[in-house]
Parts: structure tokens; C-alpha cells; sequence
């Protein structure tokens, strides 16, 4: 029995217990209250921003200044807003308070959504 059988256990240990505290957010510690919300509530926006992406084929920042997310400094942001409230506006059309027309009802995952088809549809259809 060499002494390597218990040194290498050691140095094993003692790289756990260097470990830096973890960065991860801890469950049940709160995101970040949110500082500019015009239209949102806190609770709505990160399934709000994961359907914005999705719907636009984005990412976040696309619409937000990097490192700063309150900021509304990168104009995509403030029409993305202008955005909310039309479809907002559009859903209450439908007369239930259902969400029928989402971004992607337009976007269909591009920023600029088409006004008419790439192609003429092909004759008898
Ligand atoms: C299409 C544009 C768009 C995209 C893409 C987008 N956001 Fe946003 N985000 C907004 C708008 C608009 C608001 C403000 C909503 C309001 O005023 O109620 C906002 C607000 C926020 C806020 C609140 C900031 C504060 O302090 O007020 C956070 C956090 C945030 N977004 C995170 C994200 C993340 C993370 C992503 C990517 C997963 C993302 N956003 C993608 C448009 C976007
Ligand atoms: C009824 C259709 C429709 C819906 C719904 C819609 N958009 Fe748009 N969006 C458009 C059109 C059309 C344009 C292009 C406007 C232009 O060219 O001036 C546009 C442009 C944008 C742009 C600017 C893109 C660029 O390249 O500059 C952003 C950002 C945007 N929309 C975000 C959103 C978000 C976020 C939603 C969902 C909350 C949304 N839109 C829902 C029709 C729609």
C-alpha cells in the first residue's frame, strides 16, 4: 500500500472544498425586480421575452441594449413595445380573453413579417 493511495483522495477533496461559491440563481432566490415595465407585469416577462425571440427568431439582444435590459435605448425594444399593445388591441377583438394572435401569428419566427407570399400560389388552388 503506497502513499499515493491516500494522497490522491486528498488532493480530490480539497478541489471540492476550493470550489467558488455557486453563481447559478438558487431556487426560491427572486429575479432581479424589473425597473421599467410600461405594459407588462413582473410576473409576465420572461415568458413574454421567450415568445418574443421565438416568435421574431431573435435573440434578446436584438431588442435590448447588452448588459442592460431596463434601458430603452436600442429603438427595436420601443417598437417591440408599440408591438405589445397592438396585439393586445387585436385580441380583444375575439371577444374572449384569449390570446388568438400572438407575434408569431405575423412574424412566423422572421423580424419583418411578409405582406404577401414569396411565390404566386400556383394556378387552380
Ligand atoms: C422583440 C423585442 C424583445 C426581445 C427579443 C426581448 N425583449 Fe425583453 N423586453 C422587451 C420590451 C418591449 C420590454 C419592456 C416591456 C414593458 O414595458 O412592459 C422588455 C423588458 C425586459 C425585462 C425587464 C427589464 C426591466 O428592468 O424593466 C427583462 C429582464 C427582459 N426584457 C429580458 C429579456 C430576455 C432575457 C430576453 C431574451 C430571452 C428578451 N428580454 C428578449 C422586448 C424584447
Ligand atoms: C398584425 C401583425 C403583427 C403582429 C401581431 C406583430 N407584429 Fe411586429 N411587425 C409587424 C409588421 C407589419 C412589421 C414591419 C413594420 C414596418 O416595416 O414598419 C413589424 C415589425 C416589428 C419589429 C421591427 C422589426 C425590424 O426589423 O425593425 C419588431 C421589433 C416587432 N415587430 C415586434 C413584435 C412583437 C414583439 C410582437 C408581439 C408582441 C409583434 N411584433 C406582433 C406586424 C406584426
Amino acid at each position: 500500500m503506497g502513499p499515493m493511495r491516500f494522497f490522491l483522495p486528498m488532493v480530490f477533496l480539497g478541489a471540492l472544498c476550493a470550489q467558488p461559491p455557486q453563481e447559478a440563481p438558487q431556487p426560491g432566490r427572486a429575479a432581479p425586480e424589473p425597473k421599467n415595465l410600461k405594459i407588462l407585469k413582473p410576473e409576465e416577462v420572461m415568458p413574454a421575452m421567450r415568445s418574443y425571440t421565438a416568435g421574431l427568431g431573435v435573440r434578446c439582444e436584438f431588442c435590448h441594449v447588452q448588459g442592460d435590459r431596463a434601458s430603452d435605448a436600442n429603438p427595436h425594444k420601443v417598437t417591440a413595445r408599440e408591438m405589445i399593445a397592438m396585439t393586445r388591441q387585436i385580441n380583444t377583438h375575439f371577444g374572449e380573453a384569449k390570446e388568438r394572435v400572438t407575434c408569431y401569428t405575423c412574424h412566423r419566427g422572421e423580424q419583418q413579417p411578409k405582406a404577401r407570399p414569396d411565390s404566386p400560389a400556383p394556378a387552380g388552388q
